[in-house]
């Protein structure tokens, strides 16, 4: 099955083209560099950046994914036709179309709900709506083009996923889009997924982003934190972990962002910067301390048979060693996305659960009333 996936939940415009479950191609047209003076999403920007750039996207997507592309004589074809002939032109290859419905920023969403409408009418084409958080969690299946890594995930499992937009500990017996194809069409169990612990407040993405922004770091913060806490000390500052005495599995990361605030509010310029790195390695440390600390104890309570961790915070090398750790000791396997641009936003993993739910034949019936839906849940 051939399937083109669309994701604009939030500043990346994405496409990707698998065959079933593997990639053929994943484009990411990242805005951050528009983002850089605001440190954070502009919806408005977003807004002008998807609509600009959803159809080259999708065209790039579409060439890319060719089985026996002749680069040269394909370039030159390709530089002479605009987006939208190439699509036209490529499209006819592919089965089904998936997109993102929600959740996201709703301004964004409609550019991608509204381009997947337009292309299943006018090419007759299937259309699956995908939620971006089953995205993320299928994200950990995704092979490359020649089937691997071929892994088994069994039930119930165990996710983590962290973003800049969410937060959550997902428990998850045997979803119908992991399922065979199956004879019971369509039947979306709502307790196949189950949210056991969530961000009460801020998303750990978004409090790293908070944190590099007053350490007057650039945007998103995530990477910059990374960078410089690799050499830095994590006991410099002793800040808070909210939540942790408590046997709820849910996060608060405001009020560390909180207290990090104050404790450096009066600091000049020159001394945060002689202490950038410690700084960096101080916060990044209590958040993932947080992260880890609850997700062990939803693995004690919950006793899953395989972990998963994804989401844009995920690229975090620090982080991803830790949870392997975790992992080890409780003798699981863990599955993380196989390339780190699986982490952060991108469509292939729209396109995964697309192919989990055509195999399951659920479709969108009526295309003209498929909406975005900002406030979707799993
Ligand atoms: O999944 P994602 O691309 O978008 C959302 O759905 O939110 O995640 C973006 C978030 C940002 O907060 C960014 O700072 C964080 O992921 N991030 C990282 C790293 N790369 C991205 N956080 C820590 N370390 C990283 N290497
Ligand atoms: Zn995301």
């Amino acid at each position: 099955m051939k399937i083109l996936a669309i994701e604009t939940s939030c500043d990346d415009t994405c496409a990707a083209v698998l065959e079933d479950d593997r990639i053929l191609a994943n484009i990411i047209s990242s805005q951050v560099d528009l983002y850089e003076k605001w440190g954070g999403v502009v919806p408005d920007i977003a807004k002008r950046a998807h609509m600009e750039r959803i159809e080259p996207v999708i065209a790039e997507a579409l060439r890319r994914s060719k089985p026996t592309p002749n680069p040269s004589l394909d370039e030159r074809r390709g530089t002479k036709l605009s987006p939208e002939e190439i699509i036209e032109k490529e499209i006819k290859n592919i089965d089904v179309i998936g997109v993102t419905q929600g959740p996201g920023l709703a301004i964004a969403l409609g550019i991608g709900v509204n381009k997947a409408k337009e292309l299943a009418k006018k090419y007759n084409k299937k259309l699956v709506a995908v939620n971006h958080i089953e995205g993320h969690l299928m994200a950990n299946l995704l092979k490359n083009k020649l089937g691997k890594p071929d892994r088994k995930v069994e039930f119930p499992a165990l996710a983590l996923t962290v973003s800049g937009g969410h937060t959550k500990i997902i428990l998850i017996q045997n979803p119908p889009a992991l399922r065979a194809p199956s004879l019971e069409k369509g039947g979306q169990n709502k307790f196949e997924y189950t949210v056991v612990g969530e961000t009460l407040d801020d998303a750990a993405g978004e409090a790293l982003d908070k944190a590099a922004k007053m350490l007057g770091l650039g945007y998103p913060g995530g990477p910059i934190i990374e960078r410089l806490a690799k050499t830095g000390n994590i006991n410099f500052l002793e800040l808070p972990r909210p939540l942790a005495d408590k046997k709820i599995l849910d996060f608060s990361f405001s009020g560390l962002k909180t207290s990090f605030y104050y404790k450096i509010k009066d600091w000049e310029k020159e001394r945060i910067f002689k202490n950038i790195n410690n700084l960096a390695a101080s916060f990044q440390n209590a958040v993932f301390d947080s992260l880890l600390r609850k997700f062990k104890l939803a693995i004690e309570k919950y006793e899953p048979k395989t972990l998963l961790a994804s989401g844009g915070v995920l690229s975090n090398l620090e982080l991803r060693k830790q949870l392997r750790k975790l992992a080890h000791e409780k003798n699981l396997t863990i599955y993380l996305p196989f390339k780190k641009e699986l982490n952060t936003d991108n469509a292939a993993m729209i396109g995964i659960v697309t192919y989990l739910k055509a195999r399951n034949r659920e479709y969108v019936d009526n295309i003209d009333g498929l909406d975005r839906d900002p406030r979707l849940s799993l």
